[in-house]
Parts: structure tokens; C-alpha cells; sequence
């Protein structure tokens, strides 16, 4: 039976040691701010944002929610961004994507200060990170590695395939997998015979946003798999390629009309030691991860 790696707790433990940090930041006067903007009213990124937002509340950072419309034009969130910029008592800016289409994007995420770059998304992060240097680096990414070293799992020497080469995860993955000594493989749409790239892996690493890319024949067996996935079933069909006969799941299907697959196709599981559930995988590290990001960033701009 494979190991599962269980998001939930990982996140819990990082959650801890971010409060007993919030604590002492404290007693030094310093109370570590996140500002978490949230425009229109996507679903999905209204229950992000609030998991956010609730989660600094449990840790004892400040958090102030800001919800712009989804009519915001670019030069509106500008002058949002600098006034965050400027405050003192805001320490990470979070923009929560996907923006509307008349915004862009990221020239609004160049526009945030480095140093307050909780998402790791801004370039002069990004190119920290690949230089080396001291950065903030994406949740995500951030995350895969603190799944695999609490879970005693080794990466260095080990053979990485990572599927996926978005600037948000499959990159920033890449990058911090190589930090930690592993050979790394980046895959993507116009890799040639990927299943003979995946086989390799001793990590994979799966971040495609496609339901159950990666299927049994893609694995080598004992490899560890991370599933960054979230895909959200609304058919019955799409429910019944994944989860036919999977009675836990057909609960959640009856209850919601929907149910949630990762990248990786649930029959692939079987092939590994150890991977990530979808849910209760990486998704729940993200946040914990910028908490840790947030109060990473009070402590620098403070110079502690
Ligand atoms: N949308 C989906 N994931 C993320 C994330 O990690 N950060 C932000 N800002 N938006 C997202």
C-alpha cells in the first residue's frame, strides 16, 4: 500500500511554528500584515481567499480583505497596490488570480513591492530564487518541499520530473527541487514520449490543471507523487472515468454535483510509495506557506 502523504497535517505542523513565531514577533511591538485582494466573485477563489484570511486570524496575523469589483480597471488596483506598498503595517500583498480580463495582470504583480511579494510571483523574486539568493519564493512550490522533507522522503540524487512549466508552480518547482540536489526534468505540452520522461521519476511532480493526466503506465513504481492538481468534475461521465464505484466519492457527487481530481489519475496511486491526495495534499500547504511567507517578509523588511 502506498504512503499518503497527508497535507492537513504537514500544514498543521508549519501553521504551529508560524504561530510560536507571530508570538515572539510580538513581544518585539512587530504584528506581521497581510492584505488579500480579492476582485469579482469567482468561486473558487472567494473560498481561497477566505481560507487566507481565516488562517492568519487562527495564527495571530492581521489580515484585511480587500474586494474590489469585477469592473476594477488597471490603473484602479495601481493605486491599490501602492497605497499597500506604502503602509507599514502591511507586510505581504496577496492578489488573488485568475484577474478579469481587463486588468492586467502582470503588470499589476510587477507593480507590488518585492518585499512584500508573499506569492513569490514578482520577476525580481523569481530571479533571486533561480540565482540563489535570499527570496520569497511561491507557496506551491514552497510547499512540495516541505512535503517531501517532513516526510523524511530523500531529493537529493533523486531523479525529479516535474510536468508542467507554468511560472507559478512547474518553474519555481523546478528550481527549488534542483536546490535541494535533485536531478531535475522539466516536461511539458510538446515533450516528446512523456510517459518514458515520467517512468523515470523518482519524484513527480504533477502541475498540468488537466483531471487525471497522469495515468498508471506514466509511473515507476515506488515513485513519490505530487499531485498539485485541482480539477473540479461537474459531469457524470467525468465522475464515472475517475471514481466509479467509489462510494465516498459518490457522496460528495450527490451532495454537491461536483467532486475535485488532481493531475493524476486516482488508479496511478497505486503504482507509488508515497503521494499526495487531491484534496488534502499540497492545496493545504499553500496556505501555510504564506502565512510563513508573511512572517518572513515583516521580519526582513525589519531587518530581524
Ligand atoms: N490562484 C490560484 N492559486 C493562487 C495562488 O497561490 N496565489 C494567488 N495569488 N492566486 C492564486
Amino acid at each position: 500500500m502506498p504512503r499518503i502523504l497527508d497535507g492537513a497535517v504537514i500544514a498543521a505542523e508549519i501553521k504551529q511554528e508560524v504561530a510560536a513565531e507571530v508570538k515572539q514577533l510580538a513581544a518585539q511591538g512587530v504584528r506581521p500584515g497581510l492584505a488579500a485582494v480579492l476582485v469579482g466573485s469567482v468561486p473558487a477563489s472567494q473560498i481561497y481567499v477566505r481560507s487566507k484570511v481565516q488562517t492568519c486570524e487562527d495564527l495571530g496575523i492581521y489580515s484585511e480583505l480587500i474586494t474590489p469589483p469585477d469592473t476594477v480597471t488597471t490603473e484602479e488596483m495601481f493605486e491599490l497596490v501602492a497605497k499597500l506598498n506604502d503602509r507599514d503595517d502591511i507586510d505581504g500583498i496577496l492578489i488573488q488570480l485568475p484577474l478579469p480580463a481587463q486588468v492586467d495582470a502582470k503588470a499589476l504583480l510587477d507593480a507590488i513591492s518585492p518585499a512584500k511579494d508573499v506569492d513569490g510571483f514578482h520577476p525580481v523574486n523569481a530571479g533571486r530564487l533561480q540565482a540563489g539568493r535570499p527570496a520569497l519564493a511561491p507557496c506551491t512550490p514552497a510547499g512540495i518541499i516541505e512535503i517531501l522533507k517532513r516526510s523524511n522522503l530523500p531529493i537529493a540524487g533523486q531523479h525529479a520530473v516535474v510536468v508542467g512549466r507554468s511560472d507559478l508552480v512547474g518553474k519555481p518547482a523546478a528550481m527549488l527541487l534542483l536546490h535541494q540536489n535533485a536531478t531535475v526534468t522539466i516536461c511539458h505540452t510538446k515533450t516528446r514520449d512523456l510517459g518514458a520522461m515520467t517512468r523515470q521519476a523518482d519524484i513527480l511532480v504533477a502541475a498540468i490543471g488537466r483531471p487525471g493526466f497522469i495515468t498508471p503506465e506514466m509511473v515507476k513504481p515506488g515513485a513519490t507523487i505530487i499531485d498539485v492538481g485541482i480539477n473540479r468534475l461537474n459531469t457524470r461521465a467525468e465522475f464515472d472515468r475517475f471514481f466509479a464505484g467509489n462510494a465516498r466519492r459518490e457522496a460528495t457527487f450527490a451532495k454537491r454535483g461536483s467532486t475535485i481530481v488532481g493531475d493524476v489519475d486516482p488508479k496511478a496511486f497505486e503504482m507509488a510509495g508515497a503521494y499526495t491526495p487531491v484534496p488534502g495534499g499540497v492545496g493545504l500547504l499553500t496556505v501555510a506557506m504564506l502565512m510563513a511567507n508573511t512572517v518572513h517578509a515583516a521580519k526582513m523588511r525589519r531587518g530581524l
